[in-house]
């Protein structure tokens, strides 16, 4: 099994609006701190109840069971979800899906939750590694003429020369380990380790040394290693069972260029067979009996669950009895609704015997401060300057259509504000971008009234 060079297949973009989230802020008795240091807003039932939740999914008690977020759009439940998974633990997996993604016209429905489930299940893998570990001191390519002709050089080895506090140490390495240095993009004053055996370069931040030199991007400031630069280390390393069955899978189609260059205009085309996944459980289980590693459940976060099918419906039931299932937690924001694929009303759409399962939290609407507040920190986070006025009439649009759109109109009034030469928004800026976009009630109204003019 292949688990060196596992990329990761988190869908960071899908949280990019609640990076502000950092868990529940609840206090040791389990009550919602009322200061936002958590990133988290009022909604102090609904935290409350996640935070029991999360106590028994430590205490091994949610087995068979899910969570039921319930709420208008905007109140949080995507919020609230990521929240669940960060307290379970720092490296949790938190994998969110919309109901509708199920529907594909060349996988299987169950296929995609599967996939999703896999998502949602870490691994956590120790290992002790014989490494060299320091602060790159200089790294110099040895260059040679290419001995396959032609004009060019290459790289023939590299000398790195690594220091920790105790000592310093030079080695010659081949160069497909430069190739890695400069993937990484590793440079002197770098903290970096090399793993022995297979030559696998992790650059860990930047020396501490360094810390007060201007830098633009964000950085990782690292003491520089102890020890000697040759050493044992315990090298923890996070991924999910589809991160394994991703980096396992074998492209489809053979080596010649027709295959090599269809693959580049459909690049996810890799089989996960159901044969591979099982090859995959054997290895893990055998890893997780040695010790080696630790399974470590995340959230699975099913948004609209409104649109999954009777069929859908049937395997999460069976998935949910499964020893290897991450928490679930679905969201919805519909009441009474038909069950997909049948014509039986239900609560939320969602058949009885899985409601059954299901621990309901309503999350409620926010008040004008708290949607100010939400808004406010938001900003901060985006490093969005605001005047006063301005958050006060985004507060007022929140409360008025949804905390959602009134946080999504904060890019595009900065860039309005941008165009006129100016740092902060101003409210002009908000109630000129509110009058360019629609939120979908005030769209729906206008296509109503001039539907005469549109063709049916
Ligand atoms: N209680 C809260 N505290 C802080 N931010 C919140 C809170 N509730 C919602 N948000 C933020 O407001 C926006 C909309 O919330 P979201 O979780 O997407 O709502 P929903 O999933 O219910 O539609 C997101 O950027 C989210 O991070
Ligand atoms: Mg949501």
């Amino acid at each position: 099994m292949q688990i060196e060079e596992v990329s990761s297949t988190e869908r960071a973009q899908r949280i990019a609006v609640h990076t502000h989230v950092r868990g529940l802020g609840l206090d040791e008795s389990g009550r919602a701190l009322s200061t936002a240091t958590s990133g988290l807003v009022g909604q102090a039932a609904a935290r409350e109840a996640a935070g029991i939740v999360v106590e028994l999914t430590r205490g091994k008690k949610m087995a068979g069971r899910a969570l039921l977020l319930a709420g208008a759009p905007g109140t949080g439940k995507t919020a609230m979800a990521l929240a669940v998974a960060q307290e379970l633990g720092p490296k949790v997996p938190f994998c969110p899906m919309v109901g509708s993604e199920v529907y594909s016209s060349e996988v299987k429905k169950t296929e995609i939750l599967m996939e999703n489930f896999r998502r949602a299940i870490g691994l956590r893998i120790k290992e002790s590694k014989e490494v060299y570990e320091g602060e790159i001191v200089s790294l110099k390519p040895e260059e040679q003429e290419d001995p396959l002709g032609g004009y060019s050089k290459s790289v023939s080895h590299v000398h790195v020369t690594l220091k920790t506090t105790k000592g310093s140490k030079t080695l010659k390495l081949d160069p497909s380990i430069y190739d890695s240095l400069v993937k990484e993009k590793c440079r002197p004053g770098d903290v970096i380790y090399i793993e022995a055996t297979t030559g696998a370069v992790k650059r860990v931040g930047r020396s501490d040394s360094f810390a007060a030199e201007f830098d633009l991007e964000a950085e990782e400031y690292v003491p520089v290693p102890k020890g000697d630069v040759h050493k044992k280390k315990d090298i923890v390393q996070d991924v999910t069972l589809h991160d394994l069955d991703i980096a396992n899978a074998k492209p489809q189609g053979g080596q010649d260029l027709m295959s090599v260059m269809g693959s580049l205009v459909k690049p996810k085309k890799t089989e996960i067979t159901e044969k591979l996944r099982r090859e995959i459980n054997k290895v893990v289980n055998r890893y997780i009996d040695t010790g080696v590693a630790e399974l470590v459940p995340g959230v699975l976060f099913i948004d609209e669950v409104h649109m999954l099918d009777i069929e859908c419906f049937t395997y999460l039931n069976r998935a949910l009895e499964s020893s290897l299932s991450p928490i679930v937690i679905f969201a919805t924001n519909r009441g009474i609704c038909t069950i997909r694929g049948t014509d039986v009303l239900a609560p939320h759409g969602i058949p009885v015997d899985l409601l059954d399962r299901m621990l309901v939290i309503r999350t409620m609407p926010y008040s004008l401060e708290e949607t100010a507040q939400i808004i406010a920190i938001r900003a901060q986070t985006e490093s969005i300057r605001l005047h006063e006025e301005a958050l006060a009439v985004l507060a007022e649009i929140g409360s008025k259509t949804s905390l959602r759109f009134a946080v999504q109109l904060l890019t595009p009034a900065r860039i309005l504000a941008g165009r006129q030469g100016r740092e902060d928004i101003i409210a002009e800026d908000v109630r000129e971008i509110e009058d360019l976009f629609f939120d979908a009630k005030a769209s729906a109204k206008v296509l109503a009234a001039e539907a005469s003019h549109f063709l049916s």
